[in-house]
């Protein structure tokens, strides 16, 4: 339901690389969220080092770091008691980006003079983004500019830009201004509840400037929550012509200008290492000392040192994460872009997660939501492991929060876990479609466990896990109740699931069925610590005061649980009113009101039969041994037709579906749109930064969707099929320490071990055994 199909691609197709020809002023926007760089903490806009000229609305001019926020109180019109209380927000920290570039007294920019030509390319395989123009400036002077930006993915501190500008008609003075700029701010409130903040005005104030030679950098703190942040640089020009520095500060900036007698023909390149540190991460005064370490290494290694590290990096990474496709480029494009973005954006710190936009814009203020969870975290799991128990230790590090936040709650016991946060602090300001949404504790218990199958990393459950676990359960059992009309049936009342068009409902079904995981796995958890570990486990009940009658409390309400369900229509009801409401009436719903949260007030859209996105469907895909396949495909009919997508969630989830169903046009369709839904702009808000659960997204539609990969009960298994368009696809999977390749080609699969000690595994209900380097080959229909 709702919108259009496919829109046409915006980027040439090329398999390594995103690249624009031209420069326009109506795409800049989302082009800046495109070309972004990162490295899972800094993040920079792919905004010009010039800066940028054009109407209001058409930029944003942003570089982030991930967790670095500053928090206000949020204000409410009527309040209630357990309302969240703050803000955090990502913050827009100091400009780093800025190369002002002047042919005598003429300024180069875009938008004056002529743009002879332009090419702009991100390229995956390298890490870099490189720009290269020809310009001829109003009074006729022609450059040949050549810029290539680099965020160190093995240096979170790191970035640089190299600066190369050669007079193509002419000797003279070329001045090359490199600054750092501190007044800065966040966007502020649109008419889309999605984006912005309420700051007003410039809330990371200017402290302190220091600037010697070559060396500059800004001190800078947050008003409230008092982070200090430095940010530093260092310059290095090379030119054979003479030239001189001239350094000044004006307002809040750090300049060196590098003033040249350019000769035409001639190459001017300045380098500037770039370098972040902040309070969150060093004692203050650490943060200067730090800054000046960095620069100075750097700079010592040289640019392309820099730039062969990054390039080693990812070959590690794309060796790793690789997806290949053979006979759709367009999609191979698509799939690349968001495994590299993916990497770009996750925090690997183990104090940082993943934001719903990356560190690529300020929609949704930087928050880490169950986007973590249900969509990235498979990704790294099963590519790059060791981050995706980082991302399960930013967990265990806010837990304390989450405690707190479960009193709050009025639980006695246990933690609850943010709907939205960046320190851990609930700041979900809409609790119907935040707080209410208990399921994100059982969503990060799911991760938790999917972790342990992939990697029986025992000394991270006992020493973290179990604490999670245990807490967690901890909050469903006080949540829940035995009630009378259910049968005595352990009932989850007033939460809201993953489909936020449903708010605050009783026994919603994903909701029910995910607690139920977590009380399980919290008691077998339980019994094999107090077994195995007895120490640990006396330990841990002593730290958190845990009673035996807890653990049989848990079993019992995950065996009593209440999973609702139609037994007319013989499908999961969604929760128990879901079913008795009116359908929307799509039919006469324009497409101009999809996403319907823009137009329509929460109570019309709570009233009727229609989702945002995937829910029960998305349960029957997480705990997919609990449904049989024609459960599955009554279910998936019926909601199918009911959902919206104006959530980026939900195509590839119900792609995956589809699969398994074997609606496999469908599940191609699906595909598609999640695919490259941000190098098409399919939501129309790329702008705002990417969304990344969608490009993890991706990667699921691929592994689990066709190549129909699961575990169960620890076991994986595989049952593969081709899609029509394409040739063949391949992938790898990372289990136990083995690294599996899987290629798919027409009518057949073959998995290779190529790396790991022996592997056992199911292709379809064939148990397959592989050695290290051994390869077999299975027939698609099962033979
Ligand atoms: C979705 C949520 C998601 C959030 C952040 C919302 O539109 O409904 O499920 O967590 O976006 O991506």
């Amino acid at each position: 339901m709702g919108k259009e199909k496919f829109k046409e691609a915006i980027y040439p197709y090329d398999e390594w690389k995103i690249r624009e020809e031209s420069f326009d002023i109506e795409t800049n926007y989302r082009d800046e969220t495109i070309f972004a760089l990162g490295n899972g903490y800094i993040g920079m806009r792919g905004n010009f080092e010039e800066g940028y000229a054009g109407p209001k609305n058409t930029s944003l001019q942003g570089t982030y770091l991930n967790g670095f926020y500053e928090s206000e109180p949020i204000i409410y019109g009527e309040e209630a008691y357990g309302y969240a209380q703050n803000s955090q927000t990502m913050l827009n920290v100091t400009d780093s980006k800025i190369i002002k570039l002047y042919l005598g007294d003429e300024e180069f920019s875009m938008f004056a003079g002529e743009l002879l030509n332009y090419e702009r390319t991100l390229d995956m395989k390298e890490g870099v983004l490189t720009r290269e123009l020809t310009w001829q400036s109003p009074a006729g002077k022609k450059v040949a500019i050549k810029i290539k930006r680099i965020v160190c993915l093995t240096n979170k501190h790191l970035a640089a830009i190299s600066y190369e500008v050669r007079p193509l008609n002419f000797s003279g003075e070329v001045t090359l201004v490199s600054a750092l700029d501190g007044a800065v701010t966040n966007q502020v409130n649109e008419d889309d509840p999605r984006v912005g903040s309420d700051f007003q005005g410039q809330v990371l104030n200017l402290v302190d400037k220091e600037q010697k030679g070559n060396f500059a950098a800004l001190t800078q703190k947050t008003n409230n929550t008092e982070f200090e942040l430095v940010c530093g640089m260092e310059n290095q020009l090379e030119t054979e012509s003479d030239f001189r520095l001239q350094t000044d500060q004006p307002e809040q900036m750090v300049r060196a200008n590098y003033i040249v007698e350019a000769r035409e023909e001639e190459t001017i390149n300045l380098t500037k290492y770039i370098t972040y540190y902040t309070s969150r991460d060093y004692s203050a005064d650490r943060l200067l000392p730090n800054a000046k370490d960095t620069l100075k290494t750097a700079k010592e290694e040289g640019f392309n040192k820099l730039l062969t590290t990054q390039k080693e990096y990812l070959a590690e990474f794309w060796q790793q994460a690789q997806v290949e496709i053979e006979g759709d480029k367009a999609l191979q494009q698509g799939i690349r872009f968001n495994e590299y973005h993916l990497l770009q954006s996750v925090g690997k710190d183990g104090k940082t997660n993943i934001a719903a936009k990356g560190v690529t814009g300020e929609g949704y203020e930087g928050h880490y939501f169950w986007d973590t969870e249900i969509y990235s975290f498979p990704f790294f799991l099963y590519t790059k492991p060791e981050i995706s128990k980082k991302l399960l230790e930013y967990r265990y590090n806010i837990l304390d929060d989450a405690r707190q936040r479960a009193r709050t709650m009025s639980h006695d016991k246990g933690a609850l876990f943010p709907w939205r946060t960046i320190a851990g602090e609930e700041c979900s300001a809409y609790y119907p479609a935040g707080t209410a949404q208990y399921h994100i504790n059982a969503d990060v218990i799911y991760s938790l466990k999917r972790y342990m199958e992939a990697t029986d990393d025992t000394e991270f459950m006992l020493n973290y896990g179990a604490e999670m676990l245990f807490e967690t359960a901890r909050v469903w059992a006080d949540l829940g109740d035995y009630i009378p009309g259910k049968d005595n049936q352990f009932c989850i009342n007033d939460v809201t699931g993953p489909d936020e068009y449903t708010a605050i409902v009783n026994n919603n079904c994903y909701t029910n069925y995910m607690a139920q995981m977590n009380l399980e796995y919290a008691y077998q958890i339980a019994t094999w610590i107090k077994e195995k570990h007895p120490d640990v486990y006396r330990e841990l009940k002593k730290q958190i005061e845990l009673k035996e009658d807890e653990v049989t409390n848990w079993k019992e309400a995950a065996d009593k649980m209440y999973i609702p369900y139609d037994e007319e229509r013989k499908i999961h009801a969604q929760d128990d009113s879901f079913l008795d409401k009116a359908v929307w009436d799509f039919k006469n719903t324009p497409q101009e009101n999809y996403p319907l949260l823009l137009n329509y007030h929460p109570l019309v859209i709570y009233r009727h039969q229609v989702l945002k996105q995937a829910d029960t469907v998305l349960v029957s895909f997480l705990l997919g041994d609990k449904f049989d396949l024609e459960q599955k495909k009554r279910d998936f009919d019926y909601y199918e037709p009911l959902t919206t997508h104006d959530s980026s969630l939900s195509s590839c989830i119900y792609g995956i579906m589809a699969a398994e169903i074997g609606y496999h046009d469908k599940a191609y369709n699906f595909f598609m749109e999640t695919a490259r839904m941000d190098l098409d702009n399919y939501h129309d808000n790329s702008q705002h930064g990417v969304h990344t659960a969608a490009m993890a997204g991706t990667w699921l539609g691929l592994v689990n969707g066709f190549a129909g990969m699961r575990i169960y009960e620890g076991e994986l298994s595989f049952d593969p099929y081709l899609p029509e368009k394409w040739d063949s696809y391949k992938f790898n999977v990372n289990f136990k320490g083995r690294r599996l390749e899987v290629e798919v080609t027409s009518g057949e699969v073959t998995y290779n071990l190529a790396s790991g000690e022996e592997l056992e595994f199911y292709h379809q209900d064939k148990l397959v055994s592989l050695e290290q380097g051994q390869k077999i080959s299975c027939d698609l229909d099962g033979e």
